[in-house]
This record gives structure tokens, sequence and C-alpha cells, in this order.
């Protein structure tokens, strides 16, 4: 059986697959087992934040590979402990934080701490929490249900736990807000949403409502942090006091890891959450290493400079595309061009591949792009170059 036949027959089909091969990665550049090459605008949906291959990345890992992997949390855990405190200083935020091995997992965890609040704070039991309707937060049953998109409440794994309203506007929370309501869980720029940024303004005067009403605000950070927007945390650009925080994706740089951090630090005592891979040696000893490394790149300006460069080559190709393109969206490399029409998306990214440029799809006819943070100018270059061989035909 060749490659593809191995995978249909035992891998259950739940995403539609390409087949192509990869056997190699440096930075932003992708090789398969052809020796074709392809520019990667997507890094694995947000995850491979310094690159493919990255060599410190690489020699954590293989370091600590090579002596513990795996202990328990029953331990202390010296790279978890570590990283917790870089996250925080990165974040600016009196946090302390709950390490677990995805996004959705971050996610449970901040539900069951704002649970936990709302069953212990007040006089009556407050358990409800808002989202909204074009937002994204993970495929276990809870956050399936947290996520407000219809489509997702499939019947197929009914019946959901109860207790999560959506609006379409943030502007429409405060009159769905009611006694029982705990948290308000929103993320800063919907990413699978379609890239969409929220007003500042609105975000501010959200966060300073819920302070004043003590209702919690969960940012779900799993997509926007670890620098994709530019700063550690989009909160950081809103500048806003959040309560809960999730982040996963870029943060590990390609090893599973999802962090839930709060300013409620002793919300949690033993027995009330817990995972036996979540913040383990060899995932913390990773990301540790991914935040330095970004933390670096963020100090000495290039991660700027890549940001208005990327910007300035998107700005380029939208305007020489502004038959297929009506938008411009985004923000820092979470960045999307709005399609005139969901058909014609889907031919510019069946296109993109062929012309060796990896690109996304968010929402219904966004092009979205995720490149690595460590991108270089000529991988840029090199990616509209490809793109605009992909539009062509169109
Ligand atoms: C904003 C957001 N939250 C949660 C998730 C779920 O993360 P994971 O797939 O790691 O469970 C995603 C994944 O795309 C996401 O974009």
């Amino acid at each position: 059986m060749n490659l593809e036949e191995i995978d249909k027959q035992y891998v259950l089909n739940t995403y539609n697959r390409n087949y192509v091969n990869f056997t190699k990665g440096s930075n932003a550049t992708l090789f398969d087992d052809k020796n074709n090459n392809y520019i990667d605008f997507t890094s694995g949906i947000g995850v491979v934040s310094c690159g493919h291959g990255n060599e410190r990345v690489s020699n954590a890992i293989s370091k600590q590979a090579s002596n513990i992997t795996h202990i328990s949390n029953l331990y202390v855990i010296e790279p978890q402990a570590k990283l917790a405190q870089k996250v925080a200083q990165l974040s600016g935020l009196d946090v302390a934080m709950f390490f677990a091995n995805s996004g959705a997992e971050a996610n449970e965890g901040a539900i069951k701490i704002a649970r936990k609040y709302g069953e212990t704070k007040f006089n009556n039991k407050k358990y409800k929490v808002i989202t909204l309707e074009h937002s994204f937060h993970g495929r276990t049953i809870t956050t399936v249900k947290a996520t407000g998109q219809k489509a997702m409440h499939s019947d197929n794994f009914s019946p959901y736990p109860d207790g999560f309203t959506y609006n379409a506007q943030i502007n429409d929370i405060y009159n769905s807000i009611d006694n029982e309501t705990v948290a308000v869980m929103l993320e800063l720029v919907q990413g699978e949403g379609g890239v969409q940024p929220f007003e500042k303004e609105d975000i501010q005067k959200l966060a300073s409502f819920l302070k004043e009403n003590d209702i919690l605000l969960i940012v779900d950070e799993v997509q926007t942090g670890a620098y994709r927007t530019g700063e550690f945390l989009a909160s950081n650009l809103y500048d806003i006091q959040q309560d809960i925080i999730t982040m996963a994706k870029g943060v590990g740089g390609g090893v599973p890891i999802g962090i839930v951090m709060t300013t409620h630090k002793d919300i949690f005592e033993p027995g009330d959450h817990g995972s036996t891979f979540g913040g383990n040696y060899i995932s913390t000893a990773a990301s540790l290493e991914v935040c330095n490394i970004l933390d670096e790149i963020k100090n000495d300006g290039s991660l700027d400079e890549t940001i208005i460069y990327f910007e300035k080559q998107l700005r380029a190709f939208y305007e020489n595309n502004t038959n297929i393109f009506e938008d411009i969206v985004g923000l820092g490399l979470m960045r999307g061009l709005r399609a005139k029409d969901a058909q014609i998306l889907s031919s510019v990214i069946e296109n993109a591949f062929d012309a060796g440029i990896l690109v996304l799809k968010a929402g219904k006819n966004t092009l979205r792009f995720l490149p690595p943070l460590t991108i270089t100018k000529d991988e840029i270059d090199e990616g509209f170059k490809r793109l605009e061989k992909a539009v062509e035909k169109i």
C-alpha cells in the first residue's frame, strides 16, 4: 500500500486531506518527497511560530528528550515552572497558569475556572457563558457548544452541556447578560470566523462593564497569542484587563501545548483539574525556547519589521487583484483577504498549492495567511510571486 492507501485505511476520516508528503522543512519553506518546495504561509494553522526545523527549538527538544521526557505532575517540573514564569512576564499580567495539550483543552480549563467562580463567589449559582456567533473555541463537546457557529452544534453529538448563549455583535452582549451569567468568552481577532479583529473601544468598554459587574472576561488567544498579532497577547494590543486567557498553537511552536492563565490565582485546589501530559518536560522545554526566540525577535525589532514587510507585499498583491478581493483584514501576521466569491476563493487555494504556496481559508470567503513569525523577506517575496501566478488564470 502507498502512503495515501495506508492513511485512508487506518486513519479516521475527519479531514479532507491533501496527500502531498512533506519530508523536510526550513523556516517558511517545505519540501515534499519529490523535492518540490512550497512556501508556507500557514505555519500549520498558526503553530510553527519559529518556522520549520528551527535549530534552537529542535535542540531544546532533543536535549530534554535525551534526559527526562515525562515524570508526571505529582512532581515539580523545572521547564514547566520556568515557562509559567516566562509567560506571566511576557503577558505583563499578574497570573498563574495550568498547562494542557491543546487549545480546546485550555478553553475547557477556562470554562471550569469560570464555573467554579460562579459556584463559589456568589449567593446564587452563576454558570452561563456568553460567546459570539462567529467564534471558534474547539472540538470537545463543551468547546463545540461554546463555539457560536450553529453548524458546529450537530445533533450527531448532542446532548451538549447547558449554559452557553451567543450574540452576533459585541454590543449585543450587554442585553444578554442575566443574573446567572458568569463569563463572556471571546477571540479579539476571530480566526476561523474570518480573521476579523474587533474595535478596541468596543472591547475596552465591554471589559470595563464586565469588571464593574463582576462578570469574568475570558479571552481565547489560542490563535492570536504568542506574538501572532505583533504583541505577546492580542490583549496587550487592546490594553484590557481580563480574568482568564487561553493559549496554544504558536506558543508551542509545534509541540502540543495549551495554557489557561488567570488572575484568580487561588481558584483551583488539588483535585479540581488535571492532565497526565499537560506541561510535561518535552512540551514545556520546547515552548520555553519558543518564547525566548519570539521575545528576542520582538525586542530586536525584526518581528515588527517582518510584519511591516508582509503588510506591504500583501497590500501590493491586493491592489493588483481587486477583481478577486474586496478587503484586507487582520492584524500582525494573522491576515486575510476577503474574496468577492467563495467559489473563486476555492480555486485560488487550489491553484496556490499547484504554484507551491500554502494558504488557508477562513470563514466563508477569506483567504487566510498565518506565516511563521520568523519568515524571511525572500520567502515573503517568493510566496507572493507564487500567489500572483495562482491568480493569473482566474
Ligand atoms: C481561537 C481558537 N480557539 C480554540 C481552538 C482549538 O484549538 P485546538 O485545535 O488546539 O484544540 C482554535 C483552533 O483553531 C482556535 O483558533
